[in-house]
């Protein structure tokens, strides 16, 4: 007779494994002498379920301070708020923190997007991208851009005649739906008017937090990930991600067999882009280049990184396609959100919003038109969309892996190759150690004569180093060019549905709040709101 029946034996096995995999968490980075918030198996420090990410990284600066060790999933990861060590390791060390940590997407075409992309793959492409955000490329999208600011207007117009109260981020994510369609996916979405339009519908689903494929992507390995979509499981399948990889596949091919027609969007950008072919920074693009954290020291290195040519000097059909992918999901969300706090902002401090309004009128009265060239260096309106971004930073964390044993000396701490730094850009913008009065929306910091009292690397709305966001400059111009001309001629103001705090909800890589309602007024028409 066995002493043990097997299916005993396998139990004390699998409890074994369970138990070990539970552990290693508790114990990694006890072991190496570094403290960190208690870890809940599995899942990590992140996604839990009561405690919003923003509010997490707050709480656990207060008690864990600016170097600690914590877990996404069962990945160990450091965090690090300390401005001096974020610039080495985004700028200075960059040759060893080129990667951020790798994605678990499993599909063969969008794993090569510039967000995902690793080692000399990711240098090859950044450096055929850049030129296309630069200053005069942009300048070239502005007609297009300038359509969907015309239907932004038409809505609000509505809006103002029809509503004592609107939702912003549904007027202003239809804008950015409209902006990145155009200019990616050559696609006009109507947004404002066409809710069932298919591409309207795909990208919606496609953008909404699901708590169990949240956990998915922490939890699940490739290998897993591609035998449970083989199975056609719901949660790894996404019908509306192959929609958006669809569309973009016929338009490459319809513009590679009619040549004749011209177009000044990206997807023609990337068609015709060469290594070497444009200058990846001009003069004009200084101006901005502070909200990537961009000097003279971080532009030469980022020159000399991307000048070498390696592989192809031409992107690739897919290589195109998984980057059309990425700026809308990059693009669409976070300019969403920039445009909606930023006009709660407006909305709920009327003496800010009267000064943007004379900033921008003195152009008008000067018979110049609201345009690229005249709304771009406002530097009133650009410091409130800093504040903006500083405040209600729309992502909330950076990322690096590191390719080699790495020293930390001030704390006296020596990263393993492979392990991962997370930048908790959240808690990092309302440290009042980095930004006095934190909570306080106010614009005055970014003005240019204020501007060099901001700590280096404290200010990382767009992340720093040369792998910073490559479509800041995008996404500015739309949401100064929208902003320009809603203040031109709407006031903003609180209704009864306007909270006088926002609340912030669990996301996973982005800022949620409660919704944002406001009240407009055109101000050509209702001039009993004519406080301006
Ligand atoms: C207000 C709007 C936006 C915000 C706040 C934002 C923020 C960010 C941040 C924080 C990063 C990570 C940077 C780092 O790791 O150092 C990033 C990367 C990126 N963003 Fe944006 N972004 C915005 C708009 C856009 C737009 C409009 C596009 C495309 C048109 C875009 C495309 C990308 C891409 C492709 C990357 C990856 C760059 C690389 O790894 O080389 N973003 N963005």
């Amino acid at each position: 007779m066995e002493l043990f029946p097997s299916s005993w034996l396998y139990g004390i096995l699998a409890n074994i494994v369970l138990l070990v995999l539970i552990s290693i968490p508790l114990v990694y980075w006890k072991r190496k002498g570094i403290k960190g918030p208690p870890t809940l198996p599995f899942i990590g420090n992140f996604l839990h379920p009561t405690r919003p990410i923003p509010l997490m990284q707050m709480d656990n600066l207060r008690q864990y301070g600016h170097f600690f060790g914590m877990f996404r999933g069962r990945q160990p990861v450091l965090s690090i708020s300390d401005p001096a060590i974020i610039k080495r390791i985004l700028v200075q060390d960059f040759h060893l923190f080129h990667n951020r940590m790798p994605t678990t997407d499993s599909n063969v075409v969008l794993s090569q997007n510039l967000v995902s992309a690793r080692y000399d793959k990711w240098k090859r492409v950044r450096s055929i991208l850049t030129p296309m955000f630069t200053t005069s490329k942009l300048r070239k999208m502005e007609g297009l851009m300038g359509q969907c600011v015309d239907s932004l207007y038409q809505a609000l117009d509505r809006l103002a005649k029809t509503e004592s109260s609107f939702p912003v981020h549904n007027v202003m994510g239809n804008f950015t739906m409209d902006v990145i369609a155009k200019c990616a996916f050559a696609t006009d979405t109507d947004a404002h008017n066409e809710k069932e339009n298919k591409f309207v519908v795909n990208a919606r689903k496609l953008l909404e937090f699901n708590f169990i494929r949240a956990l998915g992507t922490f939890l699940v390995p490739i290998f897993l990930k591609n035998i449970l979509q083989t199975f056609r499981i719901k949660y790894f399948l996404s019908p509306e991600r192959d929609f958006f990889l669809n569309i973009c596949f016929q338009l490459i091919k319809q513009r590679k067999q009619n040549t004749t027609a011209k177009y000044s969007d990206m997807l023609e950008l990337m068609i015709k882009a060469k290594h070497g072919k444009d200058r990846l920074m001009e003069d004009d693009d200084k101006f901005d280049s502070y909200h990537v954290n961009v000097g003279d020291e971080e532009k030469l290195r980022e020159e000399k990184l991307l000048s070498e040519i390696i592989g192809s000097k031409y992107l690739s059909e897919e290589e195109i396609v998984a980057q059309s992918f990425i700026f809308f999901i990059a693009g669409y969300e976070t300019t969403a959100s920039t445009l909606t706090f930023a006009l709660y902002e407006l909305a709920t401090n009327p003496d800010i919003q009267n000064r943007l309004y004379e900033e921008v009128k003195a152009i008008v009265d000067n018979g110049e038109p609201l345009d690229y060239d005249h709304v771009m260096k406002l530097p009133y309106l650009d410091a409130i969309i800093a504040e903006t971004l500083r405040l209600h930073s729309p992502v909330l964390t950076l990322n690096r892996q590191v390719s080699a044993r790495y020293p930390i000396p001030e704390y006296n701490y020596t990263m393993e190759k492979d392990e991962s730094v997370f930048i908790p850009i959240y808690a990092i913008h309302h440290n009042p150690e980095f930004h006095p009065n934190p909570l306080r929306f106010n614009p005055e910091r970014f003005m240019p004569e204020n501007r060099d009292k901001i700590i280096p690397y404290s200010y990382l709305p767009f992340g720093g180093g040369p792998r910073n966001c490559i479509g800041m400059r995008f996404a500015m111009s739309e949401a100064k060019l929208g902003l320009a001309r809603l203040i031109k001629d709407f006031i903003f103001f609180k209704s009864s549905k306007t909270c006088d705090e926002l609340k912030i909800k669990n996301g996973l890589f982005l800022l949620k709040t409660t919704p944002v309602w406001i009240n407009n007024n055109n101000n050509n028409e209702q001039q009993q709101f004519c406080s301006k």
